[in-house]
């Protein structure tokens, strides 16, 4: 196999470096190290302890960011299930986009059999392809970060990519959720003028979801029969502090007249929580004195625990344990040379060459939904 030879090839040169990354047991073995049989003799050695070392073939993945909580559960749910079947580890791609190609580069040049990445930069996956079609037909699977143009997908037989369902990026769920909260909690109405008084607080604008998350939720309200009145919308990055830090100000600008705060991910609606706690809010959950829902999307554990003491009403689960189980299943067999699906519980969507994995509500009714998801 082509590959095979370039990472033997790779192994003159690269020998400590590839245990190093490998993880594997260490060596002595060296060029230099001549004193007994020829420095190619050693060579050869050295390349069949790899092989020997290094019986599972690599995973070659990353994530575009270890400071966002969500892709670091995918990255975790990677690793466990690539146990007995690849030898991998997470790289960080800190968020900047040529960091994650030279972390590309080495993955190629170790020899992996597949590469999983959510990239930093969603323009950058033509050049990325690009690099594993040039280092042997490697096949890429992409997630979370959703590459919308299909024709790139469409364009490398071993490309795929998992993420979870649909144009509305699990919005739509939420929004029902607060559709279902404010029939069932009149209390919510807190000024009685018949309308919600919304906060949205949104991702990256330059993600592909931010955008369909904040038009989604809006508009599954007004479906659902509730007038909106949006007090504020802006960007809190997918992030906690960012997030809190916009929340300061719109606590203390508009305080008990926030009927809810909707965010984009939890990261960002945990932020909100901090904020509105810090201001007197949420601390002892709806039947306290005062109180704010707050929902967000992903359902990551540090949410589930303060969903479950009432501080915040709920969650859309993202299944990061599946994508991380489907995304290996898949590699698994790409490196194989098997069909791609064989053993997957998932259809791709028709026209694209996409995995997509459902999202669900959570709320403190069905928490054990969302725990098993983050279980080992
Ligand atoms: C979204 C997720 C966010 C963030 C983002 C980054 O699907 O809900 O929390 O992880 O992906 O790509
Ligand atoms: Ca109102």
């Amino acid at each position: 196999m082509k590959r095979k030879v370039i990472s033997m090839l790779l192994a003159t040169t690269m020998v400590m470096s590839l245990l190093a990354g490998c993880g594997s047991s260490s060596t002595e073995t060296t060029e230099t190290d001549t004193a007994e049989g020829t420095a190619a003799e050693e060579t050869v050695e050295a390349a069949e302890e790899t092989e020997n070392a290094g019986e599972l073939p690599i995973l070659g993945a990353g994530i575009y960011s270890s400071s966002d909580n969500f892709n670091s559960y995918i990255g975790k749910a990677i690793v466990n299930a690539s146990n007995g079947v690849f030898q991998t580890n997470i790289d960080d791609g800190q968020n900047d986009q040529s960091t994650q190609n030279n972390q590309i580069d080495t993955m190629l040049a170790k020899g992996a059999s597949c590469i999983a990445v959510s990239v930093v930069d969603v323009t950058a996956a033509s050049n990325i392809i690009d690099k594993c079609k040039e280092a042997g037909n490697v096949p890429i699977i992409f997630f979370n970060k959703e590459i919308t143009d299909q024709t790139l997908l469409a364009g490398y037989d071993n490309c795929y990519q998992v993420t979870s369902t649909g144009g509305d990026y699990g919005a739509a769920i939420q929004g029902q959720m607060i559709v279902d909260y404010w029939k069932s909690h009149p209390e919510m109405d807190k000024n009685g003028d018949g309308k919600l008084q919304l906060i949205d607080i949104m991702g990256d604008p330059g993600h592909t979801a931010s955008q369909p998350r904040a038009d989604y939720v809006k508009s599954t309200i007004e479906d659902g029969g509730v007038a909106l009145d949006l007090l504020e919308e802006d960007t809190g990055m997918w992030d906690t502090a960012k997030a809190k830090e916009k929340m300061d100000a719109w606590v203390s600008k508009y305080g008990n007249e926030i009927e809810c705060i909707v965010a984009g991910n939890d990261a960002m609606a945990l932020g909100a929580l901090q904020s509105v706690e810090a201001a007197g809010f949420n601390a002892e959950g709806p039947d306290g004195e005062q109180y704010i829902p707050i929902i967000g999307i992903d359902a990551l554990p540090e949410m589930l625990d303060k969903i479950e003491s009432g501080e915040v009403m709920g969650s859309v689960l993202q299944d990061a344990k599946t994508q991380g189980q489907t995304i290996v299943k898949m590699a698994q067999n790409l490196t194989d040379g098997k069909d791609v699906l064989d053993g997957v519980a998932f259809e791709l969507e028709d026209g694209a060459k996409a995995i997509r994995v459902p999202y669900a509500a959570i709320t403190k009714d069905n928490l054990d939904v969302a725990k098993s998801t983050y279980a080992e």
